[in-house]
């Protein structure tokens, strides 16, 4: 979570800080902050705000600004600390010289504290990344006087101590010094009044650094960096980067010495579409953009999966057994994989939720399938560090991605950024690569069969345009009458249970409605003492509907508000245009009715759909 810019070079610095942290700012909107260092003395002022960047802005300067060269920004998902402007970054020494925005946690953040407090500093907030300041601020001081026993003791700063065409080079020092004393995950920004540059830190939290022709950019991800930047590296852990005004770029090492830079990263920044362009909101945007992604992704499998092309050109085997892991919707497009691989492949699989990985025990080498939209959800990048058993694949909204660079091949799901917070799009497009890789890896199968199967799927775009035409409609005439139910129930049958928990899911984010999603057939062991008058059940078809129709009737016995979301159980209420036989990958246009719900619901209860409260698009913390 969160979001890192800096930018060193030729004025104007501020726009393009703020345009790097509007392109971050799904990552997190609960508060926002920049430090800027002004011509022509490298003055340093820092503007923190609660709230989103257009509370930023609002605080900022009216004049001043065009004398900008240099910044750091930070977008904030707080987890330290309540999300006011006090709490934002940048966060600064005692002296208020110092500035630092960062990604991460601090593991040792009490430990450091004490220490901190010993040697007289005035830790302001809870925020683990001040101490990062005070760290560097102790650091300077000791480098102008090694054999410093006492307490800081005066306001007197130590940027005049280090002021100079070296200042630079002692801040990379102090960095360098202040990040030994830290456990934990950092990416670090710094900037420091006197300064002519900034300096960059990472440990496993990405950094990544872009050269423009008149500037140096670095973001936490691709995105930030901008459609204009050439030449993107990743920092390694360990490196310290100074970045000065004439796009000049040193790295050192964890220890401070110089090392030779790592090598530029094959990258394409992709050009995001962030015009609503009609739309009432980028969710409504993105779920009507669904077809379109669904065809983009099919067009580049078609024809690949009879004999297992298509792992034959991501370069995997066909024959180990599959782990999948993932993280919240990404980990329900992951369990429609699975059991497709084990019901109509007859792999042996296993679905891991990252955050819950646990280590198997060791059988030989697996495929692993790693589900990430964004690509850098943490847990997910954790299990790469838990050890390697065969090769890793990442299916992917995001091919610069640290896990697609990590992993040894990548299936992008291309269906474009994402800007509302909620997964839509990259769901469907996810659950579409899945069915692939699941059909090109049925090799017990027939030629015959897969190619039924595949027919089925390429029809998936025209079934998912209708779904959205007829249950947009019908959706906000349900939230009408059910927005006020705090409480919903919502159940399928065999392979519609992923659907109907990312169907839940939706409602929670978007709604704030209390969900519970299960496999019809668990209601009767407890849950149906939920069901009370008016409580809305929403049943995603699937096979075996009979079964289904049974659950559907007692619910109904209890007062339920039944709402069937398909096409096959008579009269379904919220209607989803399904294929004559169900396929192996399940009700997958069903979703596209089921987020319509959750949009509708919350629009009518007032909320911001986009940018649900409490939540940050990419979980860049464990
Ligand atoms: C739900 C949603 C989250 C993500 C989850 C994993 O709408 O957006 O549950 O699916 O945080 O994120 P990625 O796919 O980026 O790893």
């Amino acid at each position: 979570m969160c979001g890192i810019v800096a930018y060193c070079g030729a004025p104007p610095a501020v726009p393009r800080l703020l345009s790097g942290l509007k392109r971050l700012e799904y990552r997190g909107y609960d508060s926002v902050g920049v430090g800027l260092l002004h011509r022509p003395d490298d003055r340093l002022c820092v503007h923190r705000a609660a709230g989103r960047l257009t509370d930023l802005v609002a605080a900022l300067p009216n004049s001043g600004l065009e004398a900008v060269t240099t910044g750091i920004g930070h977008t904030r998902w707080a987890t330290h600390g309540q999300p006011t402007a006090a709490n934002a970054h940048p966060h600064q020494d005692c002296t208020q010289m110092i500035a630092v925005v960062h990604n991460g946690t601090i593991d040792n953040a009490d430990e450091v504290t004490d220490w901190l407090d010993a040697r007289g500093h005035k830790i302001a907030t809870e925020v683990d990344t001040e101490l990062i300041a005070h760290l560097i601020e102790e650091h300077l001081l000791e480098a102008c006087d090694p054999l410093r026993a006492s307490p800081v003791t005066t306001t007197e700063g130590p940027a005049d101590r280090v002021a100079g065409p070296a200042a630079l080079e002692r801040l990379v020092a102090a960095v360098a010094g202040a990040v030994e004393h830290l456990r934990g995950s950092w990416a670090l920004a710094v900037a420091m009044d006197g300064v002519p540059g900034i300096v960059l830190a990472r440990h496993r939290s990405p950094l990544l650094l872009g050269v423009t022709r008149t500037a140096l950019m670095a973001a936490s991800d691709a995105l930030g960096l901008g459609p204009h930047v050439e030449d993107v590296r990743e920092l390694r852990d360990g490196d310290v980067v100074a970045l000065a005004p004439n796009r000049q770029v040193s790295w050192y090492d964890r220890g401070g010495r110089a090392v030779a830079p790592p090598d530029p990263l094959r990258l394409s920044v992709r050009h995001v579409d962030a015009e609503l362009g009609g739309a009432l909101d980028y969710t409504s945007k993105e779920i009507a953009g669904q077809p379109a992604a669904a065809a983009r992704i099919l067009d580049t499998v078609a024809g690949r999966l009879v004999g297992g092309r298509l792992l034959d050109d991501l370069g995997l085997p066909s024959t180990l057994p599959v782990h999948l892991l993932a993280c919240g919707s990404s980990a329900y497009a992951a369990a429609v994989t699975a059991r497709l691989l084990t019901q109509f492949a007859g792999l042996r699989t296993r679905v891991m939720t990252a955050s819950e990985r646990i280590a198997s025990p060791s059988d030989g080498d697996v495929l692993t399938v790693a589900f990430s939209q964004s690509g850098e959800t943490a847990d997910v990048l954790a299990c790469l560090q838990d050890g390697r058993r065969g090769p890793w694949l990442a299916i992917t909204n995001n091919p610069g991605s640290t896990l697609a660079r990590r992993c040894d091949a990548v299936f992008d799901i291309q269906c474009g950024p994402e800007l509302a917070v909620a997964a839509t799009k990259s769901f469907t497009t996810q659950v579409l690569a899945g069915a692939a890789l699941a059909l090109a890896l049925s090799t017990s199968r027939s030629r015959r069969d897969i190619l039924a199967w595949e027919r089925v799927l390429l029809a998936v775009p025209d079934r998912l345009a209708a779904t959205d035409a007829l249950a947009a409609p019908i959706a906000a005439e349900l939230a009408s009458t059910f927005a006020g139910q705090p409480g919903w129930i919502f159940i399928s049958r065999g392979a519609g249970v992923p659907y109907a928990q990312e169907g839940a899911l939706k409602l929670k984010e978007l709604a704030y409605r209390w969900t519970e999603a299960l496999p019809a057939g668990e209601l009767k062991h407890g849950p149906i003492a939920l069901v009370t008058s008016g409580v809305p059940v929403v049943a995603v078809t699937a096979m075996p509907t009979q079964r289904l129709a049974v659950n559907l009737r007692e619910v109904a016995a209890r007062g339920a508000q039944v709402i069937t979301v398909g096409g096959r159980i008579p009269d379904a209420v919220l209607p989803a245009v399904l294929p004559a036989r169900e396929p192996p990958w399940g009700p997958l246009e069903s979703v596209v009715a089921l987020q319509h719900l959750a949009r509708e619901v919350a629009v009518e209860l007032g909320h911001d759909v986009d940018r649900p409260r409490n939540l940050a698009k990419s979980v860049t913390v464990e």
